[in-house]
């Protein structure tokens, strides 16, 4: 499992930035209190002296530490009530001066014993969302709002269906990074094909992985920008993350201009993730003879062999929604 490199360091920054941060707003806080009230100065100088001497005399040990610390102790702990005390009288609320961390949990480092706070996860989930490119449909567009009912009318598309869904949400759920194979998904307009992707993305995404998805159109003209420029600026398109990422979903196959740049593009990127064993899904309205007639045989072959096929049936449901 592998968080998005990119996506790592960002969340790194914000958290490093967030801890520091709410303690640089206690400290504000503290020196303004202090500022407008000189007592509490004296107090805070004098707790954080008992403190001090607290740490020598654990440190010094000796026969009578244990008695030492205990009276450093309700020494400290009375002057904290008289500080909040001080506090209450000027209205001010007792931890007006505490750090105010986002998560309590992992007081905003992100860590917890080693292991990674909820909230970072979370965190990376969503900068996950954001980087795989399609946030909106995630929200709308999963197993859960994935409905057969709109095969029911032809009795061979729902078994279809049916299947594939199975297929697709066990994809999802199986998901390791390398060597979890590859969908080809075929049909019609309407059938469901970016809803069942976005789906597997959704799912594989909350799992921890790295997913990107693109229209072929787009990375055909990254690939494009990479090369050539766009014209305007020198910036170059970033091409390493569709041989890097650990599930690519290249939806609309057949919508880009077919020429040799493009063709010899796909090829690059299918033959190069085959060979790294990372996942790729392909959705696509063109048929097996289609796909023959439009691309290399060095393109096909591996789709047909290497890709597990999921034929759509039914009728469109982008329709069928209209009428209801
Ligand atoms: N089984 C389903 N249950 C609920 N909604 C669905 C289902 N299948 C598709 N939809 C919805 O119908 C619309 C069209 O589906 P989708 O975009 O997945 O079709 P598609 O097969 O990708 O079509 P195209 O080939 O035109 O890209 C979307 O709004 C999608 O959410
Ligand atoms: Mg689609
Ligand atoms: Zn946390």
């Amino acid at each position: 499992m592998a968080f998005n490199k990119e996506n790592f360091k960002k969340i790194r920054e914000i958290y490093d930035g967030k801890w520091k941060k709410a303690e640089l707003e206690a400290d504000a806080r503290r020196a303004e209190l202090q500022a407008k009230i000189p007592e509490i100065a004296k107090l805070d100088r004098a707790i954080a002296d008992v403190g001090l001497r607290g740490v020598y005399a654990t440190i010094g040990g000796g026969e009578d530490a244990p008695k030492r610390i205990k009276m450093l102790e309700e020494e400290s702990l009375s002057l904290q009530e008289a500080r909040a005390a001080l506090l209450r009288e000027y209205g001010y609320p007792e931890d007006y001066t505490s750090v105010r961390y986002e998560c309590s949990t992992c007081s905003d480092t992100g860590y917890v014993e080693g292991k990674m706070c909820n909230c970072m996860r979370m965190a990376l989930i969503m900068e996950g969302y954001r980087s795989s490119g399609i946030a909106r449909l995630l929200q709308s567009q999963t197993f859960e709002t994935f409905s057969l009912d709109y095969y029911k009318s032809n009795s061979r598309a729902y078994d279809r269906m049916k299947q594939n869904f199975e297929i697709a949400k066990r994809f999802a759920f199986d998901f390791e990074g390398e060597n979890s194979g590859n969908l080809l998904m075929l049909g019609g307009t309407g059938l469901g094909k970016t809803h069942l992707s976005t789906a597997i993305a959704k799912t594989v995404i909350d799992r921890g992985f790295d997913v990107l998805y693109v229209s072929v159109m787009d990375m055909v003209s990254d690939f494009e920008q990479e090369r050539f420029g766009n014209g305007y600026s020198n910036t170059q398109a970033d091409i390493s993350k569709y041989f890097e990422c650990e599930l690519l979903i290249l939806d609309d196959l057949g919508t880009e201009v077919a020429n040799q740049f493009t063709v010899s593009t796909l090829y690059n990127v299918i033959n190069t993730r085959l060979s790294k064993n990372l996942s790729t899904i392909i959705s696509t309205n063109l048929n097996s003879k289609d796909l023959r007639d439009r691309y290399w045989d060095r393109i096909t072959s591996r789709l047909f062999g290497e890709y597990t096929p999921l034929v759509f049936e039914g009728t469109d449901i982008r329709l069928q929604k209209l009428k209801i």
